[in-house]
């Protein structure tokens, strides 16, 4: 079973460029080859990642509705045809993969190209030792169970006060909604100054966080983004990639200490 980290949080908290930190420091740790899953239907993970999709999930749902209700050659089997076509929309680069799930069902009954799309995900995520989920502003990817347990739900937030608020409101989802993780990690980004918000405390306490942690507002995430070049450019030695590290040295995941 792969190791699965979730990224959560609302709309433009930093959701895809921590999940493109997560994902280049886990290569950094010896953690290769990590499944990078972008779930959000705008798509950016491939964007951060420096890598380009030309398919996604959603693509083959549409098609695996179509093969649902046609005949087929003798000899092929509608699920092979569909684990061929998931295999394709794996964008390959060289310590990690990843697919995007595209846009979600449209009407009418999507129950076979979900089972079949939920078992041959499940059975091609087993096959990588670190996955790491990208998710759109809810956790509606999580509920419909397209992947495993988590076992790193990161909740993400800025520190204003309303910001702070989201990460309760998705804490209560995951109770309502059935969402299990084995760890939760709260992170404020883009701090202004060294201090954490006040309302840190509270937020822990109701949450039950095991981790929280604090990442700066950052020049250089910002330039990269300004000039569309990917996350995996960034400096080493910058704060966030120690303060990462620590994080996932912290959630007890084995590999080989950064350099
Ligand atoms: N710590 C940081 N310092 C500076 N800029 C940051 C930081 N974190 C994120 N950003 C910038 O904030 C913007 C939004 O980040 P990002 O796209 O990761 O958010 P998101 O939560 O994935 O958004 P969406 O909900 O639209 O998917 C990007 O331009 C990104 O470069
Ligand atoms: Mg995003």
């Amino acid at each position: 079973m792969s190791y699965l980290i979730a990224v959560s949080g609302k709309g433009g908290v930093g959701k895809t460029t921590l999940a493109g930190l997560l994902v280049t420091r886990l290569i950094a740790r010896g953690c290769a080859p990590v499944l990078a899953v972008d779930a959000d239907p705008n798509m950016c993970l491939d964007d951060v990642l420096g890598v380009e999709v030309s398919k996604t999930i959603g693509a083959v749902r549409e098609e695996a509705r179509e093969i649902a209700s046609k005949g087929l050659a003798v000899g092929v089997s509608k699920q092979e045809l569909l684990e061929y076509k998931i295999a394709e929309s794996l964008v390959e680069a060289k310590d990690f993969d990843l697919i995007a799930m595209g846009r979600s069902e449209g009407a009418g009954c999507y129950c076979y190209a979900n089972n079949v799309l939920k078992n041959a995900i499940g059975e091609m995520s087993d096959a990588y030792p670190y996955l790491v989920l990208d998710n759109e502003a809810g956790l509606e990817n999580l509920s419909r169970r397209i992947v495993q347990k988590v076992d790193l739900m990161i909740m993400i937030a800025d520190p204003s006060s309303r910001g702070l608020k989201t990460v309760t409101r998705l804490h209560e989802m995951t109770k309502e909604m059935n969402i299990e993780y084995s760890k939760l990690a709260v992170v404020v980004n883009r701090l202004r100054r060294d201090t954490m918000p006040d309302k840190i405390e509270e937020v822990k306490k109701t949450t039950g966080a095991d981790f929280v942690i604090g990442l700066p507002d950052c020049d250089e995430l910002a330039d990269l983004a300004e000039k569309g070049n990917s996350i995996t450019g960034v400096s080493s030695d910058n704060k966030i990639v120690a303060i990462i590290d620590n994080l996932l040295e912290q959630a007890g995941l084995p590999g080989n200490k950064p350099i």
